[in-house]
């Protein structure tokens, strides 16, 4: 029997509420396969710890993680926690500690599923977003000073090395070599003419590595409108930290929700475990009405199943999302249907059985 350790971090808000779903339809997937399970450990970290410990984690939280073959992980973000507070102690020491250096964000269309695109169906969008994941404008250098006079002044410098830059970018560069052996570039260097020219200078070196695959390099803001007026011409993009950010939250919503939307926070090398968690945050606005849409924390299941060698049991979970998707029947109202929550991974679980 195959054994995994994963460590859950369901978190706050609706990451507590996707959580349970999540974990019940790993456990259904594994029933069905067989031959592997699932161990695991649940850490109560997030805002409420916070409120108790002054910390969003244990202090050796970081080292804990370590010893898992994947964290499992919902959102955070709580109203009474400052949000730079609950990101800064928790989502990002993790990607940054343990070199998940790609942010790997699927957006697709699901069979069934009506994009607010006018035309736009299933098959129309199947494009994944390359985020890079420890550096750039999230690094965290910087600082306030003549804090509280007049003259306050607050800097925040955007780190950019070229192994930063290079390790992400080759990543993209092999992804869009097995798919339709195209790359996109979200650049600013018109404008950030420091960090992106280099950017861009690595993009070119490292795709001379790749001669078959087309590089382009596109300025972010045109992409953005180009998400939403031909999104079916991007195949593979690869973004900095804060492009890639506000790039995922455009590509769920034209595949419909951001309920919907997963995320792989990958260390390839595999020198520490991968994190699993949905591109949503913890919804304050639905939490407690049980009808935050599972289906993001399931499809991170998925996901977390393919990368830890489980590949038959992450394409069942995926195919089980398409069925209940494409029925139609059992969806929450973010993707206008009247289910709740348990409903809709009852439907996928019945699927998997
Ligand atoms: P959000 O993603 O939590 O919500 C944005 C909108 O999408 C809301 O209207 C919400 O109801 C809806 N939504 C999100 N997930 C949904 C789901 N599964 N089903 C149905 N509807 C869903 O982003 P927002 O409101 O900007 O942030 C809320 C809190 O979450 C903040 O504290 C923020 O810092 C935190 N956050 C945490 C993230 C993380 O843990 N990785 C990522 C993004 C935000
Ligand atoms: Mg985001």
């Amino acid at each position: 029997m195959r054994k995994y350790r994963i460590a859950v971090i369901p978190g706050d808000g609706i990451g507590e509420e996707v959580m349970p779903e999540g974990i019940r339809v790993l456990d259904a997937v594994s029933r069905r396969v067989g031959g592997f399970r699932l161990e695991y450990e649940h850490f109560p970290w997030g805002c409420r710890y916070y409120l108790e410990n002054r910390r969003m984690m244990a202090s050796d939280g970081l080292e804990t993680l370590q010893s898992f073959d994947a964290i499992y992980f919902g959102a955070v973000g709580f109203p009474s926690v400052p949000d730079h507070v609950s990101l800064r102690g928790l989502r990002l020491p993790i990607c940054q500690r343990l070199e998940q250096y790609v942010c790997y964000r699927p957006s697709r269309i699901l069979p069934g599923i009506k994009s607010p695109l006018a035309g736009k169906r299933a098959g129309d969008v199947d494009l994944v977003v390359i985020r890079e994941n420890t550096e750039g404008e999230y690094a965290g250098a910087g600082g306030r000073a003549h804090a509280g006079l007049p003259i306050e002044v607050a800097v925040e410098t955007a780190v950019f090395s070229r192994v930063g830059i290079e390790r992400v970018v080759r990543y993209a560069y092999r992804l869009a070599a097995s798919r339709r052996k195209h790359l996109v570039s979200a650049t600013k260097s018109n404008a950030q003419q420091h960090t992106l020219t280099l950017w861009d200078q690595v993009v070119e070196e490292v795709g001379r590595e790749f001669p078959d695959v087309r590089i382009e390099r596109v300025l972010v803001d045109a992409l953005a409108a180009r998400f939403v007026l031909k999104p079916e011409s991007l195949d593979v993009i690869v973004a900095s930290n804060l492009f890639g950010d506000i790039l995922t939250d455009l590509g769920a919503a034209i595949c419909g929700s951001l309920g919907i939307a997963p995320s792989g926070n990958i260390n390839p090398e595999r020198r520490y475990p991968s994190m699993f968690e949905p591109v949503h945050g913890s919804a304050p606005d639905i939490v407690g009405r049980g009808i935050a849409n599972p289906i993001g924390m399931i499809w991170c299941g998925a996901m977390m199943l393919d990368f830890i060698g489980e590949t038959e049991a992450g394409r069942l979970v995926e195919s089980a999302i398409r069925d209940v998707t494409a029925d139609g029947s059992v969806l929450t109202p973010d993707l206008g249907g009247n289910a709740t929550t348990r409903e809709v991974s009852s439907a996928i679980v019945e699927k998997l059985a």
